[in-house]
């Protein structure tokens, strides 16, 4: 069985392959490509990512990385057993040029459609090893195992803060999320205060190594609250006052970047761990673009270590926007012999968890 899949949601244009490598034995699936197309420079260009640009990038861009990712994995798209694209969340222009795409690919194959939740990629991308070297080698290893063990899933990306109970593939509680600003957003808000290029997760990462992440003492919101529930506009307006009150914020700028993220940081691991104590969970799964810092892994898998808690994190280039997730949760969806009719709409606001 294997699964194209497009992520189209926001700013990357991306297209993969998950399953059996031509000529593998039929257990062992591994991702076979995983290409990404990124906008990023287009849209530093405004500050942020505008609509617009990016859906007629990614019409530009999508056949010739279908095209490329049939051929990296030695295939056409006979091979093919579903196509999947990202449903939502996400832009909704974007979101349709791949949606229409891949449905465009399964009418011509004749093979079903898959319309996957972008964050439910990010949870399961954790469980995702990197490419295998060449796939089509006799020789190559199996690379991925596709069980889930049940587990604590943080979901931190630029529009969503979520703390998931997840007991199998398909089977995902929410126990937590934000309440105003996600966590990335902030990173990317406070960026643009610090006139850092777009965007500022990255930046702020550079800079706060050579800061000290004492050196101002920013807000831990909802930290002592009794829910799982985080909120980060309160950090970022301090952010602000404290710019405005410095006679030469530049002087500051790395301490600033290092106390920031401190404060993210140990709202997010507070929180993380008691949620997984709570429900009894024994391993916490990290995932987003925001887990892309080497600083948030390196605290959160020192904090698991203490707590007797197994800790996963996605590899950096499956934390931010891939299509390999996608592939992967489209891949344990048709395993669950799940399809999705043709008349499946794209939905900027999908929910992961329906109330
Ligand atoms: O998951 P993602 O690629 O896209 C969404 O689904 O939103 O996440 C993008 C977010 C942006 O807010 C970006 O600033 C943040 O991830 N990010 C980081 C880092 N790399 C990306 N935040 C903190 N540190 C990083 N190294
Ligand atoms: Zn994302």
């Amino acid at each position: 069985m294997r699964i194209l899949a497009i992520e189209s949601s926001c700013d990357e244009t991306a297209v993969a392959i998950y399953g059996n490598a031509p000529g593998h034995l039929p257990d062992h699936p591994a991702l076979l490509t995983s290409l990404v197309s990124s906008q990023i420079d287009i849209h530093r260009l405004y500050g942020g990512v505008v609509p617009e640009v990016a859906s007629r990038n990614h019409t530009l861009r999508l056949q010739p990385l279908v095209t490329q990712a049939l051929a990296d994995a030695g295939l056409s798209t006979d091979g093919i057993d579903a196509f999947a694209a990202t449903g939502g969340p996400g832009l909704a222009s974007s979101l349709l040029v791949g949606h229409s795409f891949a449905k465009g690919l399964a009418v011509a194959s004749g093979k079903p459609f898959l319309s996957i939740n972008h964050m439910e990629g990010h949870l399961l991308s954790p469980f995702l090893a990197k490419p295998s070297p060449d796939p089509r080698e006799e020789a190559a290893p199996a690379v991925a195992a596709p069980s889930i063990p049940p587990h604590l899933a943080l979901i931190v990306s630029g529009g969503h803060t979520m703390l998931v109970k997840v007991e199998k593939p398909g089977h995902y509680t929410l126990l937590g999320r934000t309440i105003d600003d996600a966590a990335g957003e902030a990173f990317d808000k406070v960026g643009r205060m610090l006139n850092l290029p777009y965007p500022g997760g990255p930046e702020i990462e550079k800079l706060a190594h050579q800061g000290d992440p004492s050196a101002f003492d920013f807000p831990r919101s909802l930290l002592k609250d009794p829910s799982l529930d985080f909120s980060f506009s309160g950090l970022k307006t301090a952010v602000l006052y404290t710019l405005q009150k410095l006679p030469n914020p530049a002087a500051r700028l790395a301490d600033i970047c290092a106390s920031f993220q401190a404060a993210v940081f140990e709202v997010l691991i507070s929180k993380s761990l008691r949620a997984a104590r709570e429900s009894g969970l024994p391993l916490i799964a990290l995932s987003g673009g925001v887990s892309c810092n080497a600083t948030l892994r390196k605290q959160m898998e020192a904090a698991c270590q203490e707590a007797g808690l197994e800790f996963r994190s996605a590899i950096p280039s499956l934390s931010t926007d891939n299509a390999a997730m996608i592939a992967f949760a489209g891949w344990h969806r048709h395993h669950g012999g799940h399809h999705d009719p043709l008349s499946t709409d794209i939905n900027p606001n999908l929910a992961l968890c329906p109330a």
